[in-house]
């Protein structure tokens, strides 16, 4: 309130033409009978305060954004993306890798950012840890009795460019490019979709947990169930077998909950 007064103030005098006030400060000197204290006066501009406005919050989780437009389809997306130049990733990418697969998928896997391989050739794993996560797609799901073969399910990237020396995407790349994905999604509307790795997790999740945490356990986004596993790459690392048992645990469980 005392703030409001103070503006109508200062802006009853800016309306006046008055342009600086004298700001009368206290006496600077003992006061002895007969001298005139010293008295400071400072000139002070006047700046009228803005009024006082709460802002509600501007940073909703990527989660919580709207729903992808009316009429969207995979082909709009693409579309809408063109020769994307929304961020750096841009300037070093050779193939802007989209997404693969069917288009009315019950399952869509979701990886980090397309690697060398799939920046060549424009189409997500398809490299190393792309014929990893074939195998073990096709491999648990034929054990599983389950007929399904990689071209049944969709598999897309959080970023759709190749971060230079295969680095994780940054924060503005990911939450950028992640409305891309989040369209995908709605668009495909799987029964489930499995994030591969933790940028995965984190965009599709808004979670700053690690996989371990995560893994095994049903999450959501908006209201499709979403199971965090290790990402193919982290698996080729000899070191890594126990993960490679988890995360055919993992795969496992999501078959049977998607196809039985
Ligand atoms: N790693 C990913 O996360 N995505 C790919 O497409 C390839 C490797």
């Amino acid at each position: 309130m005392e703030r409001e007064r103070l503006r109508q103030f200062l802006e009853f005098y800016q309306d006046l033409g008055i342009a600086s006030l004298y700001k009368r400060e206290a006496a600077t000197e003992a006061v002895l009978p007969g001298v005139i204290p010293a008295v400071i006066h400072e000139v002070i501009p006047v700046v009228i305060p803005e009024p006082v406005t709460v802002m509600p919050p501007t940073k909703i989780p990527e989660t919580l954004l709207p729903l992808a437009p009316e009429g969207d389809s995979l082909l709009k997306i693409s579309q809408d993306i063109g020769d994307c130049r929304r961020c750096r990733l841009c300037e070093q990418r050779n193939k802007i890798v989209f997404g693969v697969g069917n288009e009315q998928a019950k399952l869509v896997f979701v990886g980090e950012g397309p690697g060398a391989d799939e920046d060549a050739q424009g189409i997500p794993f398809v490299g190393r840890a792309g014929q990893l996560l074939t195998q073990m797609i096709e491999g648990t799901a034929a054990k599983e009795g389950i007929p399904l073969k990689r071209a049944g399910v969709y598999i897309a990237n959080v970023v759709k460019c190749r971060p230079p020396e295969n680095r994780t995407p940054q924060p503005d790349e990911m939450e950028i490019c992640g409305q891309f994905l989040f369209r995908q999604l709605e668009v495909i509307q799987p029964k489930a979709i499995c994030a591969l790795g933790s940028t995965a997790a984190k965009a599709i999740l808004g979670t700053k947990e690690g996989v371990t945490k995560l893994r095994g356990n049903w999450h959501k986004w908006r209201d499709i169930p979403v199971m965090v596993t290790y990402h193919p790459s982290y698996l080729l690392r000899p070191y890594n077998q126990d993960a490679k048992r988890e995360s055919w645990e993992d795969l496992k469980k999501v078959l049977h909950f998607v196809y039985d």
